[in-house]
């Protein structure tokens, strides 16, 4: 489980719908002290500010909450510098142009949002990894998140190809890793409400593929908790054997071909 007393690292906090906030809550929960990341001051003013001053602006006060924009090494260094005692690292971050990346026309000339996209959502896994690795002293627990990329769903283009690319790269890590006791491993979320998930063009009929497909019940929003537990587990040693995995937490979805039958839906 989550060792008390260490920090956890959850990067790619927007508001209070990201999985990071969720794997964050669930960390504390269990005794881990968490560090988020936000991309910078900006989103934060926009995003985290206005959404907690809702309901609990204290408690956004009493966050331990980081700027980092993964794309500048340096703001990744500076980051890993000012943490210790580091037990494990959440990569909840990802970016795509839904103009120009994402939608109904996988044809693009954005050669430069790709890049970017790529940047932020893949490549970037390696340079947390590279800097956390010195501060998970005897050994630590990397989490990227993912969403299934065998196979092509409809608007999710480009970012499914970012999507199969962090899952080599999560493989590749875990192979470069092991001697140091890290272990890096992928969660393949269905679709969960949150501003990534939504931006993307047919978000709604993903969601209802799910429904029609899943052999769990699926809901996008409390999903998201069951996301998070597996997340938690991945980060604990309940897992300490398991590196270099994309582990689904979709309902089953992945694993079954075309639509529920009606005897085989759930009836509540
Ligand atoms: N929502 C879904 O349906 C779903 C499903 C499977 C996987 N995922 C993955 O989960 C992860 C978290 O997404 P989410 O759904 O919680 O949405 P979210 O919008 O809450 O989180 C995405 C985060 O990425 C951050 N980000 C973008 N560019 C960045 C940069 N250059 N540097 C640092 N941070 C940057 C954003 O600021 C934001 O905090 C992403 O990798 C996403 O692809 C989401």
């Amino acid at each position: 489980m989550i060792e008390k007393g260490k920090n956890y690292l959850v990067m790619g906090l927007l508001n209070r719908d990201s999985i990071a906030w969720k794997v964050g809550e669930l960390i504390e929960e269990l005794g881990g002290h968490v560090i988020y990341t936000v991309l910078n001051e900006r989103m934060k003013k926009i995003f985290l500010d206005r959404d907690f001053k809702k309901v609990d602006p204290e408690k956004l006060e009493k966050l331990d909450i980081r700027f980092c924009d993964v794309t500048i090494e340096e703001e990744v260094k500076d980051l890993f510098d000012s943490i210790d005692n580091l037990g494990g690292v959440v990569h909840s971050i990802a970016y795509a142009d839904p103009k120009t990346l994402l939608g109904a026309e996988i044809h693009t000339n954005d050669f430069e949002g790709l890049k970017n996209s790529y940047h932020i959502s893949c490549a970037s896994l390696s340079t947390v990894v590279q800097y956390a690795q010195p501060k998970m002293e005897g050994g630590g627990s990397v989490v990227a998140m993912t969403f299934q990329s065998d196979i092509a769903f409809p608007g999710y283009n480009w970012m499914g190809v970012n999507k199969a690319a962090l899952e080599a790269l999560t493989r590749a890590l875990a192979r470069r890793q092991g001697k140091n006791l890290i272990r890096v491993n992928a969660v393949s979320a269905g679709p969960v409400a949150t501003m990534a998930g939504t931006k993307i063009p047919g978000f709604a009929q993903l969601a209802e593929l799910w429904e029609t497909s899943s052999p769990l019940p699926w809901d996008p929003v409390a999903a998201k908790e069951d996301v998070a537990g597996t997340v938690v587990y991945l980060l604990g040693q309940y897992s300490k054997m398991i590196s270099g995995q994309t582990i689904f937490v979709d309902g089953g979805a992945s694993s079954v071909g075309g639509f529920l039958l009606d005897y085989e839906k759930f009836e509540g």
